[in-house]
């Protein structure tokens, strides 16, 4: 069956004042009709610039996405005006951010939001769309939703809010839910309960899932299939069962060696040397060759292409060399 998005040579800019810095580029992927795929990759690889760029949320001015395309079940997203985009946002791809504090309005109680939600994009009434607010946070697994609905979100604790944002995101049951690190301002266990209700709700209301973190053990938890990103681009993408089993790329085997082990005598946790290349400084040739450890001389000369590493098993280094995508 056809895929539910698909994403081809993804480009985003930034005009900066010091040049025009590429966030994104020439990205591309897809995501299958109830799929769950984990976008990972460290801080400034360009995870939450792709997610807006999806959303076509990038603030233009400085923004722009310079190239390619996003087709939504062939449906080509860049092409549409910016009424017809408002009527995909929302009903068909919802987002959830990092910090819902910040998502959310103050002014407002927290059920008041989701039924404004509600009300906006499936043309309810008033008492319709708030019998409507009060399931969504039933569903969310909020106890005693009818009287939380009058809840203002400080009145809430962390996970309690991020449960809020992800309600009035899947209150117009949206085909594909982007998760842009759902979990990362909360506690490790306040975490695993979000992502288990994430799972939850993703197998109850088939859904398909971006899972957007900087940590593969949160992906293994839910996804079935990885996409590692490195300064802005794909640098492997594999099942998950693959990514660790058998990882292709020296930096996806860097981030595998920076999960936390509880069993492991290890004293220190290995962390990959130096930083995500600034957009505007990329090294010549591969990407991570200023950090890399398995580096050659051929590395520094040309960007290595997609080579085929087995069956939907992708690796952008040329240790990898064949067959290319
Ligand atoms: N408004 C902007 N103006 C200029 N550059 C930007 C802007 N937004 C993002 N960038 C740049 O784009 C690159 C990718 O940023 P992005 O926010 O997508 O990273 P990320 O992978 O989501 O990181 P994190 O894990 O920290 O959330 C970074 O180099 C960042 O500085
Ligand atoms: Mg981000």
């Amino acid at each position: 069956m056809d895929k539910l998005l698909k994403v081809e040579n993804l480009t985003t800019e930034f005009l900066t004042s010091e040049g025009l810095a590429r966030a994104v580029d020439r990205f591309s992927f897809d995501i299958g009709h109830g799929e769950t795929v984990g976008l990972v990759g460290e801080s400034g690889c360009g995870k939450s610039v792709t997610a807006l760029s999806i959303m076509r949320l990038v603030s233009d001015p400085p923004g722009r996405i310079s190239g390619g395309s996003i087709f939504l079940e062939g449906k080509d997203l860049l092409s549409l005006t910016e009424k017809e985009m408002r009527k995909i946002r929302g009903n068909e791809i919802a987002i959830v951010f990092q910090e819902p504090l910040s998502s959310l309005n103050p002014v407002f109680t927290c059920g008041e939001q989701i039924r404004e939600a509600i009300a906006l994009h499936q043309k309810m009434g008033r008492k319709q769309s708030r019998e409507k607010a009060v399931e969504m946070l039933r569903l969310v697994k909020i106890p005693d939703p009818g009287n939380r609905y009058f809840s203002y979100p400080h009145q809430m604790s962390g996970g309690m809010r991020q449960r809020v944002m992800i309600a009035m995101a899947l209150s117009c049951q949206p085909k594909l839910l982007i998760a842009d690190e759902p979990s990362t301002a909360l506690d490790v266990s306040v975490q695993s309960q979000i992502m288990e209700l994430l799972s939850d709700l993703r197998d109850a209301m088939s859904m398909s899932i971006l899972l957007i973190t900087h940590d593969l053990s949160v992906v293994a938890q839910m996804a079935e299939r990885v996409i590692i990103m490195y300064a802005g681009t794909a640098v492997e993408e594999a099942s998950v069962k693959e990514i660790f089993s058998d990882p292709g790329h020296p930096y996806t085997e860097g981030l595998l060696a920076s999960i936390p082990r509880l069993n492991a005598r290890v004293e220190r946790l290995s962390v990959i040397p130096g930083n995500v290349p600034d957009p505007l400084n990329l090294p010549s040739g591969c990407r991570f060759s200023d950090r890399c450890p398995k580096r050659e001389e051929r590395c520094f000369a040309k960007e290595p292409p997609m080579f085929v590493a087995g069956k939907g098993h992708f690796v952008r280094c040329w240790l990898s060399e064949g067959q290319e995508r």
